[in-house]
């Protein structure tokens, strides 16, 4: 595998002081660095799991997943198997401008900026917890409208493993350090990449129930309350992020799978695969 986890996102947003303010409210991440149209906020010690920016040249979304490379791989195999699967990639050292000491940058068959990473910045004086305290980014589920090609790309060329489908339309993804899903694809034909939802991992239950407070006190709307998924056997919420579309979710309890004997399950979509609370027929 290419790459052992998820680093950052980029994101897009129509106000930059609105989405700014939500990610450090709500989504309970420290701003770590703001200059003229962008911000960096992060948890953890780590200098950023969101990048924003305001760019009203272009549309509000998804701009950029970034993927910590796998500490087994060099960037330089990385881009010699990017480059056997034909794609063009942007080799840079640069931290003053990236806050990733060397990384690969190409641009999925989606039109998403995908960069692989070595050495993200880290924050002195520690993850400084907020009320909810976090410990990871976890994920990114993103629409698909190429589907098939990009599930083909993500796995045989990146060298993610599918740790789950449901049905044919969605596949969880997970990368060398084995947490069920790094990535999530959700099949969109005829409809552009969008991601619909990034998930922060908290320490604790209790932690999930912090951030939930917050959520419910700064009035924010939620997406799907106190739920627990059948695929990952994560629990935790969603509420209506920034730009328009994009969840934040905070959970606890996520899965790991053994990355090199893990054989995918595939689920009929129902009610309980998202949510294993709710009730079969005939209750
Ligand atoms: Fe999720």
């Amino acid at each position: 595998m290419l790459i052992s986890r998820l680093g950052y996102i980029g994101l897009n947003v129509d106000d930059l002081d609105d989405a700014v303010r939500l990610f450090e409210t709500a989504g309970q991440l420290q701003l770590n660095r703001r200059d003229e149209g962008r911000a960096w906020l992060g948890a953890a010690g780590r200098h950023h799991w969101v990048v924003l920016q305001q760019d009203l040249d272009r549309p509000t979304g998804l701009t950029r997943m970034a993927f910590e490379i796998d500490p087994g791989v060099t960037l330089d195999d990385a881009e010699k198997v990017l480059a056997e699967a034909g794609v063009v990639c942007e080799r840079r050292a640069d931290f003053r401008t990236d806050l990733v000491r060397e990384c690969v940058r190409f641009t999925d068959l989606d039109g998403t900026e995908i960069e692989i990473f070595r050495g993200l910045a880290g924050v002195a004086g520690g993850g400084a917890p907020k009320w909810a305290r976090l410990e990871r980014l976890l994920h990114v589920a993103v629409t698909s409208p190429n589907f098939d090609l990009a599930l083909d790309f993500y796995t045989q060329v990146m060298g993610l493993g599918v740790s789950d489908f449901i049905e044919d339309t969605t596949a969880f993804l997970h990368a060398s350090d084995g947490a069920h899903h790094s990535l999530v694809l959700q099949r969109r034909p005829g409809q552009s990449r969008a991601a619909n939802h990034v998930c922060f991992q908290a320490e604790s239950f209790d932690d999930v129930m912090r951030a939930r407070a917050i959520v419910r006190r700064e009035g924010y709307e939620l997406r799907d309350d106190l739920i627990r998924h059948e695929t990952s056997g994560s629990i935790g919420f969603y509420f209506e992020g920034l730009p328009r579309g994009l969840g934040v979710e905070f959970c606890y309890e996520h899965g790991q799978v053994d990355p090199q004997h893990h054989k995918p399950r595939v689920f009929v979509r129902t009610l309980q695969a998202k949510d294993v609370y709710e009730p079969p027929p005939g209750y």
